[in-house]
């Protein structure tokens, strides 16, 4: 085997405003920040091979507690030798702790002091998740960035709700860390709940930082609620949050999103949204959204973006997209997964290069006019 990794980092080499730009060192190589992690649910970046993910630079995926646990198992994953080996991902995963997916996902579910009690949604099985078992899980897995177990409440919702699974949450990111048995190079975040009651996301900011995690996630947002109550919740819970650590927003979001994101201090993001509109028909581009499902694209000869420089962009009509899409072939799902990852991950390269550049507003705001005036 090879030298001990790394042990897990995180420094920033240029700020801008809020924004800052650096990279994160985990025990399978490093993220340049701000990221956005392609979602790999169940050991797949649905559509895309590994290395497509990475050479669209890609330096970590997302990887779920919730889907791995019932399928194909965590000891079983272990067994052949982790979930890097097993997907063929020799790069940093993140892994969510699976009280989000339990959720949204599994029929039965009761939330106790303990943990979680659920139905499994493949084939009805009854299952607990409690802090110190996703931990375990995560571990099995081998995941370099590791969430602790949280309650997510769906907006909108009443104060006590919030404050509730907000508490709740916190003794759950103590009994989280107390379970956490770091090998070199990994980290464990904690994740900021409190809805859209600045002082409940204040309080769960600070108490988590005084439990003291590797990086600080914000919870609960994109649920419901309106862009401009997402804001104003980064708004206040950022500035508060420590400068040496990576901030992520879980579960974020559209290309308009990320940007105004990252200007208020986000470092990571993970969403299901490039892949999932490209299995439906929709790409992103530099000019806007196209959904290739419309028939004015059937006889467009041109490509969605010309001046991209990957394939799936600039290669093939839309016209030819546009027939994959309506036929329900498998080819129309990875092209436009292919060009949906590339459009976000070029995004993110622009920040970063904005960032240290020190003109990220400037960035954001040509960003924007490129998807306000579409095309020629
Ligand atoms: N993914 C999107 N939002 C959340 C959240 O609040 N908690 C967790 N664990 N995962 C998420």
């Amino acid at each position: 085997m090879g030298a001990v990794p790394p042990a897990f980092a995180f420094a920033t080499s240029a700020i801008d405003g809020r924004a800052r730009t650096g990279l994160i060192t985990t025990a399978h190589g490093q993220i340049r920040t701000p990221a956005f992690m392609p979602v790999g649910t169940a050991a797949t970046v649905k559509a895309m091979y590994p290395a497509q993910v990475k050479q669209l630079g890609a330096d970590v995926v997302l990887g779920n507690t919730y889907h791995l646990m019932l399928r194909p198992g965590a000891e079983r994953v272990a067994r052949l030798g982790g979930l890097h080996q097993f997907m063929n991902w020799p790069h940093p995963i993140l892994t969510d702790s699976g009280g989000f997916q339990v959720m949204s996902l599994s029929k039965l579910r009761k939330i106790t002091e303990k943990g979680v009690t659920f139905q499994s949604h493949i084939d009805g099985a009854r299952y607990e998740l409690t802090p110190e078992r996703s931990i375990e899980i995560q571990g099995l897995l081998g995941a370099d960035i590791q969430m602790q177990l949280d309650e997510c409440v769906r907006m909108p919702c009443s104060r006590e709700e919030a404050d509730r699974a907000m508490q709740l949450s916190l003794r759950w990111a103590e009994r989280s860390k107390a379970a956490f048995g770091a090998l070199p190079g990994q980290g464990l975040f904690g994740i900021v709940q409190g809805a859209d009651v600045p002082e409940l996301r204040i309080e769960s900011a600070r108490k988590l930082i005084d439990i003291g995690f590797h990086g600080y996630a914000v919870g609960g947002l994109a649920v419901g609620e309106p862009q401009d109550v997402m804001l104003a919740m980064l708004d206040v819970v950022t500035p508060i949050l420590p400068a040496d650590r990576p901030r992520y927003l879980m579960g974020v979001g559209t290309p308009d999103d990320l940007v105004e994101s990252v200007r208020r201090g986000v470092d990571m993001f993970d969403c299901v949204m490039p892949t999932r509109a490209g299995r439906h028909g929709l790409a992103y581009t530099r000019h806007g959204k196209v959904n290739l499902k419309n028939a004015r694209h059937a006889e467009d000869t041109r490509p969605l973006d010309e001046a991209s420089p990957c394939e799936a962009s600039n290669a093939w009509s839309r016209a030819y997209l546009h027939h994959l899409v309506k036929s329900g072939e498998i080819l129309g799902m990875m092209l436009l997964t292919w060009n949906n990852l590339a459009y976000y991950q070029e995004l993110m390269a622009g920040m970063r290069a904005a960032i240290a550049a020190g003109r990220l507003d400037d960035f954001i705001a040509g960003t924007k006019d490129g998807w306000e005036r579409g095309e020629a």
